[in-house]
C-alpha cells in the first residue's frame, strides 16, 4: 500500500483496482500516510489558510426526487419556502460585511428561479460587490441557461456527479433523471468557462469500493476546481431512511486521496462532516480540505433545508459566527482567510 500511495503522491493517477485497494485496504497506518502528504501537499499550494464561502440556500422546493434527499418532492412533511430576490441579496449584503468574498446560491431544482430571475440576482450581487465571486449550485439546466448565467456574472458551479458508476446512479435517483444528463451538465460547466465542482456522498446506499474507485478515477480525468464530499446521511422522510450514514473516518481518508489526485482542487470539509462529527470540520480540513462553508440563509429558513437528518444549522457554522469558526480553525493550527479563494494552479 505504501508503494501506492507514494505512486499517487508523485503521478497523481493510479488504477482503478489499484483506487480500489487503497480503499479496500486502508488501516491507520496508510490513513497517516496519506494525510501526511496530502496536508504538505495543500501546505505547498495554499498554505495554512482556510476559504470561506458563504451559503445562502435559496429554496427548498425541488421538481426532483431524488431518493436520498430530504427535500425531494415526493416529501410532503416539509414546510416549503422560497428566498425573494431582495433576501438573497441581503444576505450577500450581511456577508459582505462579515468579510465572505465568495458567495454560494444553492437549492432544489425550483422553477422561479427562471434565467431572467436568477440571472437578474447575479447581476446584482455582482454590482454591489465586484470583487466577491458567485458560485451557483442550482441542478440542472440547460446549455443555454449556464451560458446565459455566466454572461450575467456566475464564475463558478457546483454540481456534484453523486457517482461516476451509471448503475448506481439509477439506484439512487427516480427513472426519470439521467447519469448521462448530469455528466454533460458537468462538461457544458466546463465548457462554458465555470470553475467547476462535482463530488459525491460518501457511504450512500449501494455505494462499493469500486464504485468508489470510479469516483476517484474520475475526478482524476475531470481534474475538477471543486470537489465536495461529504458522508451521506439518512433523512427520515426519504426512501432510504434505513441506509447507515457514512463515516468520517472514510470521508477524511478520501478527502487525503482527492487532495492528492489533483493538488490545488478546493476541497470543502462540508456541513454533513461537522453534523455527524462535532470536530469533522477540523479533522477534514486536517486530512486535506481547505474551504469551509458556513451558512448565510435567514436562521428562519434554515432549519426547513433539511436534507438530512439533525443538519446542524445554528451554532458556529453559521456565518454571523465567523468568529468562532476562525477561533477553532486557529486551534489547529490554520486560520480563517477573507479572500475569493480562487483555485491556484
Ligand atoms: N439541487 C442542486 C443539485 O442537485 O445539485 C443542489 C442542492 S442538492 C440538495 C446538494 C447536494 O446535497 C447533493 O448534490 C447531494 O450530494 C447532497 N445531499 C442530498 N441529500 C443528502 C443526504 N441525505 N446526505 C448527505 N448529502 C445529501
Ligand atoms: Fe432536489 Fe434534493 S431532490 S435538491
Amino acid at each position: 500500500m505504501q508503494a501506492l500511495i507514494h505512486k499517487l503522491a508523485e503521478t497523481h493517477s493510479l488504477e482503478l483496482n489499484e483506487y480500489e485497494a487503497l480503499i479496500t485496504n486502508r488501516n491507520e497506518e496508510t490513513a497517516k500516510l496519506l494525510r501526511n502528504l496530502a496536508v504538505r501537499t495543500r501546505l505547498e499550494i495554499y498554505g495554512r489558510d482556510v476559504f470561506v464561502r458563504g451559503l445562502i440556500e435559496i429554496s427548498n422546493i425541488c421538481k426532483n426526487d431524488c431518493l436520498y434527499c430530504g427535500i425531494r418532492r415526493g416529501n410532503k412533511n416539509v414546510e416549503r419556502y422560497r428566498l425573494t430576490p431582495e433576501q438573497i441579496i441581503a444576505c450577500a449584503d450581511e456577508g459582505y460585511e462579515l468579510g465572505f468574498r465568495t458567495f454560494v446560491l444553492q437549492g432544489g431544482e425550483d422553477s422561479y428561479f427562471n434565467d431572467e430571475i436568477l440571472g437578474d440576482i447575479v447581476r446584482e450581487m455582482k454590482a454591489r460587490h465586484c470583487d466577491c465571486a458567485i458560485t451557483l449550485s442550482m441542478g440542472e439546466r440547460s446549455y443555454e441557461s449556464y451560458k446565459y448565467l455566466r454572461s450575467c456574472g456566475a464564475d463558478r458551479y457546483l454540481l456534484r456527479h453523486e457517482t461516476a458508476d451509471k448503475t448506481h446512479y439509477e439506484k439512487l435517483h427516480p427513472s426519470e433523471m439521467s447519469y448521462d444528463n448530469r455528466m454533460k451538465c458537468l462538461r457544458e460547466l466546463r465548457e462554458l468557462g465555470y470553475h467547476a465542482g462535482c463530488g459525491f456522498m460518501v457511504g450512500s446506499p449501494f455505494q462499493t469500493n469500486k464504485t468508489l474507485a470510479q469516483d476517484l478515477k474520475f475526478i482524476e480525468n475531470f481534474r475538477p476546481e471543486m470537489c465536495g464530499i461529504g458522508p451521506f446521511i439518512p433523512h427520515k422522510d426519504t426512501p432510504l431512511r434505513d441506509y447507515p450514514a457514512g463515516t468520517l473516518e472514510l470521508t477524511c481518508y478520501l478527502l487525503s486521496i482527492i487532495r492528492l489526485i489533483y493538488p490545488p482542487v478546493l476541497l470543502p470539509a462540508t456541513t454533513a462532516l461537522g453534523t455527524i462529527n462535532p470536530m469533522g470540520r477540523e479533522l477534514g480540513i486536517m486530512s486535506g480540505a481547505n474551504v469551509v462553508m458556513p451558512n448565510l440563509s435567514p436562521v428562519n429558513v434554515r432549519k426547513k433545508y433539511e436534507l438530512y437528518d439533525n443538519k446542524i444549522c445554528t451554532g458556529e457554522e453559521s456565518a454571523q459566527c465567523k468568529d468562532c469558526l476562525n477561533n477553532r480553525m486557529e486551534k489547529i493550527g490554520y486560520k480563517i482567510v477573507t479572500a475569493r479563494g480562487d483555485i491556484k494552479r
